[in-house]
């Protein structure tokens, strides 16, 4: 009966089937135009929207019942004055898809009752309706379909308020509550009410691939994100959103998107960045990726789980600039971009109030202000009442208590709970069922394709190195060097972070076997390296830390061509790293690994090449100089050592920026004093100076900026230029050129540095960035970006609004935060307003946070 509808059913699959093809063909076709000319004509940039836009219709049903001879359809629409005289037809149809009846009548601008005769006891089972607003043959608008079978309201995307009209208090308080998974070891899932065509959706971990056995584990998020590349965010989305529905489970829980606000956080590698417009921008594409295969998404965790430590029970104290401009805006730009299906709330309290019960984050924030229009999980075994996080609009209590049905029809009969306040969120959730691809009948448990997507994961993996170090062109290597592992990841690599965010992957390439594998490098001593018997997993092993001896060192130096050493550390949901040896420093073994390996292979004029297969920026200043190259691969998912092998041997040229700054020392670091805080409460005493926005504000140096990250290629910036837009928005271009020996790709990122005017400002804050197309030597290509005013706004919270101060805006060009090419000054006569808001989430007592001022 469906596909005989005209609603968001089929017309929504097929858009974002049908956009994906466009996006495909389009960027084949940029491939083409870039590789063959010289003067590169293409330039990714986004266009502004429309000033004007359509006029609107919509339809709004509150419910559908059959009646003696018809069928009784209870619903208003709301239209634009320009469609003033628009009809409105309604057609019904039965089995096998029979037209029974139809009509045409004036659009009832109030809820009104209308009937429509046919002989439902004629008809088997369901009855479609049809509802179009249309002006005339060409203009139709508002379309929806609604249904009943059996007598029953039927859900549909635009039926959610009549199946809820006839739905009883329990069945809302059970569909309020998670339950058990029909597939079994899937983190959970929501009530199946077959009576009303509702299916039960499931729901499970990311977000670095699908974690169910077995799957494919792609580059971590935190990889994905140093790649600067929407595209390829976007296709490692799509394919992750295939393994879903692949698997079995409608809802992936990913992207992770809170802030790398730590150099110790423990999930850092399932989120995005130290800035807000990287996380935000790498999130969106992750869930257009993941969205476009029919599987959905889920932002987590709404808002501000930047430590494991505590997570539980902390409450995270900041001011609202802060947490609007640094950890809302994230959520704010992906729920913009990429409508996700869901969001979860997070583990931590802010400002004294647990996220999952908080309404003016949920509710005020998260809804009323930045649209979202799907269903707010909670996170498993989150603290609060169900029938609190009800209140706040955190829809669906997970994994789900027992008890949860009871309290909710408690509440009600008690009047603790209004049932407004119910069928908000069983509205909430029911929209995002009827948007699910168990609703759809998209094709599931169809099997992933292991091949495909196996290679995919490592042709990603090489494209999210960053090149830190590369002293006297290090690398790549020559096609036949001799490479000799060192370090116990070379065997035991660490493919990605333990907790929800793993995956169990069907087979995994560490990187022992890429470089033997690899056609273009040889591998020292394969069967006979001692690396390659460690196992630091195993404590009863004594060579659970293998040592380097000198004779070793001495023995390969002599034989192989070059020293390649695997710094892994392993990072993991629940626990923070530790500024210790080991863990944030290298460990003696470690130390003592470098120094041998260098001295050896120095000592006979070879290189040494260090791999940081690391979760999180460690310590690098102490030891760098001794090594000629140093990569961070970070944790690269399945494919690492293929990804390596290519990256070293230059089959790929590294284009990947750093996502976090790398300080010194853990000394240099904002938090270093009050990270983690105690069991109740983390005070955010660096307020907006997060990140490069603190060192660059504060003159600390560091070991490697925000944005940064070399390639084997080099690159000019000239012709920078800024240029107003009548509505108060900037383009922002410059002209790369690569004058290197080899193909590459830049990341260019413009900053903006703003009066402070009124409001404290850092020195500088990312307000766009572009990744070119593969360049050859000698190409160029005009990187260009609109810059909106949103994009350069603050939060002005005395007068709780976002602005865009007036004054001098110095925008700039770089290759990271701290190496910039490009220079101009923009004047702002004025003030513009970009949005009003409320303070909503305030600190309870003020509290002195940094600024400029005091320091
Ligand atoms: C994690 C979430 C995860 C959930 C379900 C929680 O412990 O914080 O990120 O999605 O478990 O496994």
């Amino acid at each position: 009966m469906l596909d005989k509808s005209f609603d968001k059913v089929k017309k929504h699959f097929s858009f974002r089937t049908l956009f994906t093809v466009v996006l495909i063909f389009a960027a084949l076709a940029s491939l083409f135009l870039l590789s063959s000319c010289t003067g590169l004509p293409v330039t990714p940039f986004e266009t502004e929207a429309p000033l004007n836009e359509e006029p609107d219709a919509r339809i709004t049903a509150y419910s559908i019942a059959e009646a003696k001879d018809g069928i009784i359809i209870n619903l208003k629409c709301d239209i634009d004055k320009e469609l003033e005289g628009c009809e409105l037809l309604i057609r019904l149809f039965g089995d096998n898809s029979k037209e029974l009846n139809s009509i045409t009548i004036d659009p009832p601008l109030e809820p009104t009752d209308v009937f429509i005769e046919c002989e439902p006891e004629k008809v088997l089972g369901e009855i479609c309706a049809e509802l179009l607003l249309y002006k005339d043959a060409r203009h139709s608008y508002g379309g929806i379909t609604l249904k009943i079978a059996y007598g029953l309201p039927q859900l549909t995307p635009y039926g959610v308020k009549c199946v809820l009209n006839v739905m009883t208090d329990e069945e809302k308080a059970e569909l309020v509550t998670g339950h058990s998974p029909k597939k079994q070891g899937a983190s959970g899932a929501t009530l199946g009410l077959w009576k009303y065509g509702i299916p039960s959706v499931t729901v499970n971990d990311g977000p670095a691939g699908i974690r169910y056995a077995y799957g494919i584990w792609y580059p971590s998020v935190m990889n994905i994100s140093s790649s600067w590349d929407r595209e390829l965010v976007e296709t490692v989305g799509r394919a992750i959103g295939e393994d879903t529905l692949a698997q079995g489970i409608d809802v992936i829980l990913a992207p992770g998107m809170d802030m790398q606000k730590y150099v110790l956080g423990g999930r850092n590698f399932e989120y995005c960045s130290e800035d807000p417009l990287l996380t935000g921008l790498t999130a969106a594409a992750y869930v257009n990726g993941v969205q476009s295969s029919g599987a959905g998404a889920c932002l987590k965790h709404f808002a501000a789980n930047d430590q494991e430590t505590y997570r539980g029970s902390v409450s995270v104290v900041l001011t609202e600039r802060a947490l609007r401009e640094i950890y809302l805006r994230p959520f704010r730009i992906a729920v913009e971009k990429s409508s996700p299906l869901t969001v979860m709330s997070s583990y931590n309290s802010l400002n004294g109030t647990h996220t999952s019960v908080n309404r003016e984050l949920l509710t005020g924030i998260l809804r009323d202000e930045f649209g979202f229009r799907g269903a707010v999980m909670s996170d498993w075994g989150a603290a609060g009442s169900v029938v609190d996080k009800v209140k706040a609009q955190n829809d669906l209590n997970m994994p789900g208590n027992a008890g949860d049905k009871d309290a909710i029809l408690s509440a009600l009969e008690k009047g603790e709970l209004s049932r407004e306040e119910l069928d908000r969120c069983c509205e909430n959730i029911l929209t995002a069922v009827a948007d699910s691809a168990s609703f759809y009948g998209i094709p599931m448990n169809t099997g992933i394709d292991y091949d495909g997507h196996s290679a995919l994961a490592a042709d990603v993996a090489a494209d999210t190195f960053v090149l830190l170090q590369n002293e006297n062109d290090a690398l790549p290597l020559k096609k036949g060097t001799s490479v000799v592992l060192f370090g116990n990841g070379a065997d035991k690599t660490v493919f990605g972070g333990n907790g929800s965010g793993s995956v169990i992957p069907q087979k995994t390439v560490n990187i022992f076997d890429g470089i033997e594998n690899s056609n273009k490098l040889v591998c020292y001593d394969y069967y006979n390296d001692p690396f390659r018997w460690c196992d630091p997993h195993d404590p009863e092993k004594p060579n659970a830390d293998v040592r380097l001896t000198e004779e070793y060192a001495e023995l390969s130096a002599k034989e192989a061509d070059c020293a390649v050493i695997v710094i892994s550390r392993s990072s993991t949901e629940g626990a923070d790293n530790k500024a210790i040896k080991g863990d944030y420093y290298l460990s003696d073994n470690e130390a003592e690994m470098i120094d041998r390996a260098s001295e050896a292979f120095h000592r006979e004029g070879k290189r040494v090449i260090v791999l940081l297969n690391v979760g999180n920026p460690i310590e690098v200043v102490s030891w760098r100089e001794k090594v000629d190259a140093i990569m961070m691969i970070g944790y690269p998912g399945e494919g690492a050592g293929t990804a390596v092998a290519k990256v070293l041997s230059g089959d790929v040229n590294p284009s990947g920026k750093l996502t976090m700054t790398w300080p010194k020392d853990y000394s240099d670091t904002p938090a270093k004093d009050y990270f983690p805080g105690n069991q109740s409460q983390t005070i955010y005493y660096d307020d907006i100076y997060v990140g490069y926005r603190y060192y660059s504000t504060f003159g600390a140096d560091v070991a490697y900026p925000f944005g940064y990250g070399l390639s084997y290629t080099e690159f000019k910036y000239s012709n920078f230029k800024v240029t107003a837009t009548a509505q108060g928005n900037y383009y922002a271009e410059v002209v790369v050129r690569n004058t290197g020996k080899r193909k590459g790709r830049e990341v260019v990122e413009f900053y903006v540095l703003k009066p402070g005017t009124t409001l404290e400002q850092p020195s500088y804050e990312l307000c766009g960035f572009v990744k070119t197309a593969a360049m050859k030597a000698g190409q160029y290509q005009k990187a260009k970006v609109l810059i909106k005013a949103s994009d350069i706004a603050s939060y002005d919270t005395e007068n709780s609004r976002y602005i865009v101060e007036s004054g001098d805006f110095v925008f700039r060009v770089g290759s990271s935060a701290g190496t910039f090419y490009g220079e101009q000054t923009v004047n702002r006569p004025d003030v513009t307003v970009v949005a009003e808001a409320e303070n909503r989430c305030a600190p309870a007592t003020k509290f002195d946070v940094l600024q400029k001022s005091e320091s």
